[in-house]
């Protein structure tokens, strides 16, 4: 059983909490979210407990691994700290798409994540709809 948490729990985040919660693989740990009220509401509906830093999730949760759905301009500028956070304490991450806008920062996360020998993940999905086959 895989312990996780999920980092930005808005429109995708939640959808990754739902997964998570219906996987038997998955144990659903911990939810983080900068605003308080959202953390807080997906903690009070699914027992995850919450937190509003990512530095605090991972220095109490003892997790395998992370979703990250930050967003920020362009949706995904927000993604490189955690990532990096959650990589540097050695947990895999499943990053929503883009990984970053800027090439240099996205390279930077693969090769920390090689370097510290865990999985760094991007979902693409949309990749698999026919329209992009
Ligand atoms: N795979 C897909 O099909 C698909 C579809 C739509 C969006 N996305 C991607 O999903 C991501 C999230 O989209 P959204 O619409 O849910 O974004 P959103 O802006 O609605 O939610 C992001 C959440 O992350 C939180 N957050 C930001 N930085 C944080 C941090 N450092 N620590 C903790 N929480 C933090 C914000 O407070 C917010 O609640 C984007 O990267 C977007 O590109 C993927």
């Amino acid at each position: 059983m895989l312990r996780v948490g999920v980092i930005g729990v808005n429109n995708i985040g939640r959808i990754h909490t739902a997964i998570y919660r219906d996987d038997p693989l998955a144990d659903l740990v911990a939810v983080c979210d900068l605003l308080p009220e959202r953390a807080k509401s997906v903690s009070a509906e699914l027992g995850a407990r919450a937190y509003t830093s990512v530095a605090e999730m991972l220095a109490v949760e003892n997790l395998d691994c992370v979703s990250v759905a930050t967003a920020g301009v362009e949706n995904g500028s927000h993604d490189y700290e955690p990532t990096m956070e959650a990589i540097a304490a050695g947990l895999s991450v499943l990053c929503e798409k883009p990984l970053s806008n800027e090439i240099e920062r996205a390279r930077e996360m693969v090769r920390a994540a090689a370097d510290r020998g865990v999985y760094l993940g991007v979902d693409l999905n949309h990749r698999l709809v026919p329209f992009a086959a």
